[in-house]
């Protein structure tokens, strides 16, 4: 699996290797770093800590805890197998990482990934207790006991129901390979729905938008792709809208769908697919900003750059206006969410099914142009950092009363049987100084940093539940 190491910013002050460093070019060097931190100090007093430069935690007491970094050591078991001592002598032996071990089936760590039934999170049985704990990768039933299916999903708040909805793709059928280089699919049997008042226990609320099952010209007959649905409402209709990723089983359709209720729990309607602004869109989702206009982004130009672009007044439609942006950085798997007039993305690279590194980036206007900061990852151990903690973006739900506290929602892909694949959901905090120096401020940190606290087991803070 492939590292996007290489979009990292260098660091300021390098010296290669081969070079030589003229002591001259250090002290100078830091003397103007002291020199900027000085100005930088000055500029801050003055201002006061305001903007988009701030230096302190700017959430929540309530959430500090949960920043807090939790270390997990995994021994990794020695490398597996009958090889013969030759060829252990000719192939240069490859080290076992986690990686590996995450991606084999077999793997005796498979528990520590994909921990069995007898662990799963039953809200019924532990709301007793009042327990509410979040336990990232564990099976998490909903209030009837089954397994919650809602993979790639997002949460709308319905402020009319004062719930939660929270839909995904239902993957409760066979996993298979559609024909030999296919990726691991299962058919298309809808969007799932939840509903829930304190963003843990979670109601089924059935299937709001189900596959065709004869016809097989339409987008959603089985046989096709639907992923990562989002709805927004639409205060102007009256109407919930919901986005997807419309695919055939190739992924060479690469458009978008829309449908359209009346009820945050269906039944859908479904409109139509487009490609938007006549280009191939694969992972998408939608950004609804205060002033109530709609953002659709997605993956385009083969997955190499991501575009944006907002809704019609209905959302119904892209309009004309679209940006490309993080172009060439191959990123997908967008979660956008706004903090203090500040836009930022989580995103990550492209490798299937297989986790890898997660980048946070920022943008004054949501059109661009964006910044990548850096990896968000905290906690752990150094593979969760550059795995995403085995898991991929697909939203983060802003908590009420809390600023700058959000819940990143990630997904846990199992390819061998995508059904089971887990949810990781983690704190996320916006605050701090960003970590990578970027090009335009002299590597002042223009941006607050977004940071993900990797926790095995964790809850939001008792004062919130049920509080709104
Ligand atoms: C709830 O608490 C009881 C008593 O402390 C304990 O025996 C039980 O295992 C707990 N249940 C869960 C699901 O944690
Ligand atoms: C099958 O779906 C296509 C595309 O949505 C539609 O145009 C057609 O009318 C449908 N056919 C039947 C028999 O429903
Ligand atoms: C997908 O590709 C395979 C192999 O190239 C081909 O046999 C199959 O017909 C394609 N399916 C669709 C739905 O395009």
């Amino acid at each position: 699996m492939r590292m996007r190491n290489k979009y990292r910013k260098p660091t300021t002050f390098h010296c290669n290797a081969g070079s030589r460093c003229s002591l001259s070019a250090v002290v100078w060097s830091l003397v103007g770093c002291l020199l900027m931190l000085h100005l930088y100090s000055l500029v801050c007093h003055k201002d006061g800590v305001g903007g988009d430069i701030q230096l302190r935690m700017s959430h929540h007491p309530l959430f500090r805890e949960l920043e807090e970094v939790e270390e997990e050591n995994i021994q990794i078991p020695p490398p597996r197998g009958k090889r013969s001592p030759r060829a252990a002598k000719r192939r240069p032996k490859r080290t076992t990482t986690l990686i590996d071990e995450f991606l084999d089936e077999s793997s005796s760590l498979r528990h520590i990934f994909f921990p069995d039934m007898k662990t799963a999170i039953d809200p019924m049985n532990e709301a007793r207790n009042n327990s509410f704990y979040y336990s990232p990768g564990r099976i998490w039933l909903d209030t009837e006991g089954y397994p919650i299916q809602a993979h790639g999903g997002g949460i709308l708040y319905d402020e009319k129901s004062r719930t939660y909805y929270w839909y995904g793709e239902y993957k409760d059928g066979p996993t298979y390979h559609a024909h030999k280089k296919g990726a691991a699919r299962v058919d298309i049997i809808g969007v799932g729905c939840y509903s829930s008042k304190d963003l843990w226990m979670w109601k089924n609320e059935g299937i709001v938008l189900a596959a065709e099952e004869t016809n097989e010209t339409h987008d959603l007959h089985k046989s096709n792709v639907l992923e990562r649905p989002k709805v927004i409402y639409n205060e102007m209709t009256g109407k919930y809208v919901m986005w997807m990723h419309i695919d055939d089983a190739n992924y060479t359709k690469a458009s978008v769908g829309v449908a359209i209720s009346d009820s945050p729990t269906g039944p859908f309607d479904y409109l139509y697919s487009k490609q938007p602004h006549g280009f191939d869109s694969r992972d998408m989702t939608l950004f609804k900003d205060d002033d109530g206009v709609a953002y659709l982004i997605y993956s385009s130009e083969d997955n190499s750059e991501l575009h944006v672009g907002p809704l019609n007044q209905d959302y119904l439609d892209v309009t004309r206006v679209m940006r490309r942006i993080l172009v060439g950085q191959h990123r997908e798997a967008p979660a956008l969410f706004k903090h203090q007039g500040t836009y930022y993305m989580i995103t990550s690279g492209c490798t299937g099914w297989a986790p890898n590194e997660a980048l946070a980036h920022a943008a004054e206007s949501i059109l661009g142009p964006w910044e990548t900061m850096g990896n968000p990852c905290i906690g752990g151990n150094k593979i969760f950092g550059l795995t995403t903690f085995f898991a991929q973006s697909t939203f983060v739900i802003p908590l009420p009363g809390l600023p700058g506290s959000f819940i990143f929602m990630a997904d846990r892909w199992n390819p061998a049987d995508l059904r089971d694949s887990r949810y990781v959901w983690l704190p996320l905090t916006v605050g701090g100084a960003a970590d990578g120096p970027l090009e335009y401020n002299f590597g002042f940190p223009l941006w607050s940093r977004v940071s993900i606290y990797w926790h095995k087991r964790w809850r939001l803070p008792y004062g919130w539940i049920g509080k709104k």
